[in-house]
Order: C-alpha cells, then sequence, then structure tokens
C-alpha cells in the first residue's frame, strides 16, 4: 500500500473488527516498534509505556465502565451523531470485552500546566498512536482510540491492570484484525477552506 492510500484510508474501525481471528502479540510488538519512531518531546523521551490486554478476565473488567460511560453518552449526545457513526460506536461498546487486544497508549507523569505544558503532554503520545494505527492498518489490522473510561474511570482501570497513579492513561485502542480489506477516505473539511496564506481569514487560492 502506497503511503499516501494508507494515510487517507485508515479509519477508526469497530464494525469490521474480527472479533474471532486471534492476534499475535509479535504483530502488535512490531507495531509498536514501529510507533517509537513518532516525534516526542524532547523533556518526555522516555516516558511512553504501552499496555496490552489480552487476558479474557482483565478485559471483561475494562469493558464495565467503558460500557457505563459510552451508553450513557450516547443517551446523551447520540442524537447529534450521524445514524451509522452512532451503529458503529454501539457495537464496539456491546463488543469491546470480544476485541483480541486493548491497548493502553500511557505517558508517565500528569498532565497539568497552559496550553505549552499539556501540548507537550499529549503531544509527545499522538503521534506514536497514530503510527500506532497506520502500521496496523498496513498489515490488515484495525483499531479506534476511545477514551470513554478516561470519565471518572481511570483509577479504576489503573487498579485492574497494575497501572501506578504518576502515570497517566491517554487513549485505549481496540485491535483485531479487520473483516474488510478496503476503507475509503473520510468525508472531510476542504483543506482551502481552512488554511490561511499570512494572515488569518485570507485563503491560500
Ligand atoms: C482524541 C480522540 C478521542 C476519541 N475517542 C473516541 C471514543 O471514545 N470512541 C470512539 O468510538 N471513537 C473515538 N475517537 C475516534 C473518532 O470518533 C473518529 O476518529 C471519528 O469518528 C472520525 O472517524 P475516522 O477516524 O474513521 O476518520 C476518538 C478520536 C480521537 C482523536
Amino acid at each position: 500500500m502506497d503511503a499516501n492510500t494508507l494515510l487517507t484510508t485508515t479509519r477508526s474501525v469497530r464494525r469490521k473488527l474480527d472479533l474471532d481471528r486471534p492476534v499475535e502479540p509479535e504483530v502488535i510488538t512490531e507495531c509498536l516498534r514501529i510507533a517509537m519512531q513518532a516525534p516526542i518531546a524532547g523533556n518526555r523521551l522516555g516516558a511512553i509505556r504501552w499496555l496490552v490486554v489480552r487476558d479474557p478476565e482483565l478485559k471483561a473488567r475494562i469493558a464495565e465502565p467503558i460500557r457505563k460511560v459510552g451508553e450513557a453518552a450516547q443517551r446523551e449526545y447520540g442524537h447529534l451523531v450521524a445514524p451509522r457513526s452512532l451503529e458503529s460506536a454501539k457495537f464496539l461498546l456491546d463488543n469491546i470485552h470480544r476485541v483480541p487486544a486493548l491497548v493502553l497508549a500511557c505517558l508517565a507523569g500528569r498532565p497539568g500546566g497552559g496550553n505549552a505544558e499539556m501540548t507537550g503532554f499529549y503531544g509527545s503520545i499522538y503521534p506514536a498512536i497514530w503510527s500506532f494505527q497506520l502500521a496496523l492498518r498496513a498489515r490488515g489490522l484495525g483499531s479506534t482510540i476511545t477514551g470513554y473510561h478516561l470519565f471518572g474511570h481511570e483509577e479504576e482501570v489503573a487498579r485492574v491492570v497494575g497501572i501506578p497513579a504518576d502515570s497517566t492513561q491517554v487513549a485505549l485502542l481496540p485491535v483485531a484484525y479487520t473483516t474488510q480489506r478496503d476503507f475509503r477516505p473520510a468525508a472531510r473539511p476542504p483543506v482551502e477552506d481552512i488554511t490561511y496564506l499570512d494572515r488569518w481569514g485570507e485563503r491560500v487560492s
């Protein structure tokens, strides 16, 4: 797959996750090794930690708060989301415990401070998370960034899998092979409408 195709067709996969096909641990390790080549703020070199959860009992315990928060959010905001996306999100919530691997992307330390500090914090792991998703896609696997349990249940999940209090969970990614190979680019705002030249509001072309 060429780079442009990979970059434009790596989607958040939920309904097309193959829940019955096992994922080899080495494939995840290989994708994480690639992910670690992503940029990271100089003062956070060495701060990234990944936790790959494969144990069915642990996955079931992690799934509980995710489902609770996700279903409550869907009840409140579901009407604002396209029906297709809502169905897809519902499928993931109903089946998250069955996804072969749940990967927790973590950073040593806790977020705080102003814009610069927060940018340096979350910006030190999101490039790696995206690289991980791209590497998975290149190998026929799919994933989605999720943050449901971070709404009030981060500590509960930390206790289940032993994450220390001074580490921050940034995202949880369900990972599985996909039941479909081809994905299409998503609808996004035209870049000409959101890109300015020299002065804010002045169009590039
Ligand atoms: C910071 C962040 C948090 C997200 N949290 C969730 C989530 O909790 N649940 C979910 O189903 N998708 C989540 N997503 C995925 C988005 O919903 C998804 O990227 C969006 O629907 C666009 O779809 P696409 O990635 O296929 O283009 C998150 C994405 C980002 C970047």
